[in-house]
């Protein structure tokens, strides 16, 4: 896994360093005159995860699960002093940060490791408001749960909601101590005749109609038989407590390695606002499917009682649960199934972005197509285009060009495409869709967004499902 990260700095592959003068001004051009600086310390140590009476050895930030929520303005400077207690090498990458280039954790490409017992600061501004996280990019370290939420309010946003609460959602593999890299080396070595051609993990969904049923088969794989609201499994739910008739703004973030969640709140329908932290012409949805890495907000105008916020494994089956409380009335008990989960989930493809965050009208003057893959040997490996992250070259591409990614999805599995650095928009019908850095891309789908090279250096577009991104569904682009 490493080893694939690594071979970016390999002889023969020259890195492109943006000239640093440039980095400082555009760095200058992002901070507004009255930014704050916020500071943290982050230390990724070893430690006991309580899950809710159940107890798991692992790996998180300053030993809690998730770690702990960063909270700054648009515009502030977000200083973070990492501490690595673990016995691996680390980093930390800010998924969904526009940021400068040497501060994005990307092991071999952006920056040395982190070795144990080492210490990196990260400082950086902060250019765009929204619901992000952060994770460490080596390895499966994320799946061991090194992962929180980093939330960037608006300066000056209008009173549109009462309350708001952080959900993060997360698969959890059995077996803890053995732990993510044990079963990604299971997966290289059983190949893809593991769990039903390897379709037991990211099932699918009908894009136009209702559920189809899981394309990934419940082959009764049990790596992964617990899903987690803020690091609690359904029989101990997160309770959050607030008055009825209370607008509440619920920031949803999948920072599962292996499982899309299709979600919904009991008894109410939401109104999704954002995705990825970017503003959506509002939309009413009873539910809301979330790929690895994504992001959204929604807004539900509480009623009275007990009502269970289900997020269901897509295509698996299982289900992670949180309740809110507004009232008397007697919590439902997983697995309770609210009705809202039933239709067609909404997805990214549904939005169209907000007026003032769209991409000005125009063709790419570039499209690189990206065919999202599985080595036909039966091997598990992941590919674009026919290779893995080791082999490829970077793709080229110039400052201040629109850039079109196109990703084909040749696969009968969910890849939920990350582009770092950036914000790109969907390309949709007559008008344009969200402004994302996450997709999910859907069994042997087509789908294209672009993106405006306005961020000099060398970015990652990746699979989030970790097992895939780093068994080689990654790549690099490049400009100066
Ligand atoms: Cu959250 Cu490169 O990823
Ligand atoms: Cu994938």
């Amino acid at each position: 896994a490493v080893a694939a990260v690594q071979a970016c700095g390999a002889p023969g592959r020259e890195p492109v360093r943006p000239d640093s003068r440039m980095v400082r001004l555009a760095e200058r051009a992002r901070r507004p005159a009255n930014a704050r600086r916020v500071d943290i310390e982050l230390r990724a140590r070893p430690g006991e995860a309580d899950l809710g009476g159940l107890s798991a050895p692992t790996w998180m930030f300053n030993g809690g699960l998730p770690g702990p929520e960063i909270r700054a303005r648009r515009g502030d400077v977000l200083r973070a002093r990492l501490r690595n207690d673990t016995p691996e090498a680390t980093t930390i990458h800010w998924h969904g940060i526009a940021l400068r280039n040497d501060m994005d954790g990307v092991p071999g490409v952006t920056q040395e490791r982190v070795a144990p017992g080492g210490e990196f600061s990260y400082e950086f501004t902060l250019p765009d408001a929204g619901t992000h996280f952060f994770h460490p990019h080596v390895g499966t370290q994320l799946d061991r749960g090194l992962y929180a939420p980093l939330i960037v309010e608006e300066r000056d946003e209008p009173g549109r909601y009462d309350d708001e609460l952080v959900l993060v959602l997360d698969d959890w593999l059995d077996g803890l101590s053995a732990g993510p890299d044990a079963r990604l080396a299971e997966l290289r070595r059983e190949g893809m005749s593991m769990s039903g051609g390897g379709h037991a993990h990211s099932g699918g969904v009908d894009p136009d109609g209702t559920k189809t049923g899981p394309l990934g088969t419940d082959t009764g794989d049990v790596s992964h038989p617990h899903y987690l609201v803020n690091g609690r499994v359904p029989a101990a739910p997160v309770v959050n407590r607030a008055r009825p008739g209370q607008r509440l703004r619920l920031r949803l973030i999948n920072a599962g390695a292996d499982t899309a969640f299709r979600l919904a709140v009991g008894g109410h329908r939401m109104t999704v606002t954002h995705t990825d932290g970017f503003p959506v012409e509002p939309r009413r949805a009873d539910s809301v499917l979330l790929g690895m890495g994504e992001r959204y907000d929604v807004e539900v105008t509480l009623g009275e009682g007990v009502f269970p916020v289900v997020a269901v494994a897509e295509g698996k089956g299982g289900q992670a649960m949180a309740l809110l409380r507004t009232g008397p009335g007697t919590a439902p008990v997983a697995p309770v199934r609210p009705r809202e989960l039933a239709g067609r989930p909404l997805l990214a493809r549904d939005l169209h972005a907000s007026e003032r965050v769209r991409l000005p009208v125009g063709k790419p003057d570039r499209t690189h197509t990206l065919r999202l893959g599985l080595d036909p040997s039966g091997t598990y490996r992941w590919t674009i285009n026919g290779e893995t992250f080791d082999e490829r070259t970077p793709m080229p591409l110039r400052r201040d060009e629109r850039v079109r990614l196109r990703f084909v999805n040749t696969t009968m599995m969910f890849h939920p495409m990350h582009l770092h650095g950036h914000t790109f928009q969907l390309v949709g019908g007559a008008r344009p869709g969200p402004r994302k850095d996450t997709v999910l891309v859907l069994p042997k789908e087509t789908l294209e967004v672009d993106f405006h090279a306005d961020n000099p250096g060398q970015w990652l577009v990746h699979c989030h499902n970790v097992y895939h991104g780093e068994s080689g569904m990654m790549t690099v682009l490049s400009y100066t």
